[in-house]
């Protein structure tokens, strides 16, 4: 695992395409973001108080987008911590390999839209704490 740090997560401005319609965000692999996009997924219906994620990835690439509502990312390298708070459809949050995340506070109705440069595989999350610890020493 390269060892990536919470600075090289970053808030990702994406464009507003706006008409009297409405709005209309694009975020294409490898133009807007440094990775293609592989899998998409979201999540919804989160129960009030409740926190996702608590765990790391040994190579995968996201953008975090709250599409709808907000939400708050808590990133760790092991070293340093930093909480970001998203509430904005055409801002996303780049979270690169190595981090441990912990999101949480998320607003009734929120949805939390993650792009993602891999397929779903168990074998790259690191979900032990204490392992991820020793993998960052
Ligand atoms: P997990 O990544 O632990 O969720 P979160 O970080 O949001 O708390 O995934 C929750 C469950 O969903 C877990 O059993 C794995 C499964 N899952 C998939 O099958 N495919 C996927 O692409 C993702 C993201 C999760």
């Amino acid at each position: 695992m390269k060892h990536y740090s919470v600075y090289d997560c970053s808030i990702v401005p994406l464009n507003k395409i706006h008409n009297r319609a409405g709005n209309i965000t694009v975020v294409e692999g490898e133009t807007s973001i440094p990775f293609d996009i592989k899998r998409v997924y979201y999540l919804y219906d989160i129960p009030g108080g409740e926190e996702r994620g608590g765990h790391a990835h040994h190579g995968l690439f996201q953008l975090i987008v709250a599409a709808s509502g907000s939400f708050e990312v808590m990133l760790n390298d092991g070293h340093n911590k930093k909480i970001v708070r998203l509430n904005r459809p055409d801002f996303g949050l780049l979270v690169v390999p190595g981090i441990w995340r912990e999101l949480f506070e998320f607003s009734s109705g929120s949805v939390c839209l993650v792009l993602a440069s891999m397929k779903y595989s168990e074998d790259d999350y690191i979900r032990d704490y204490e392992e991820f610890r020793k993998l960052k020493g």
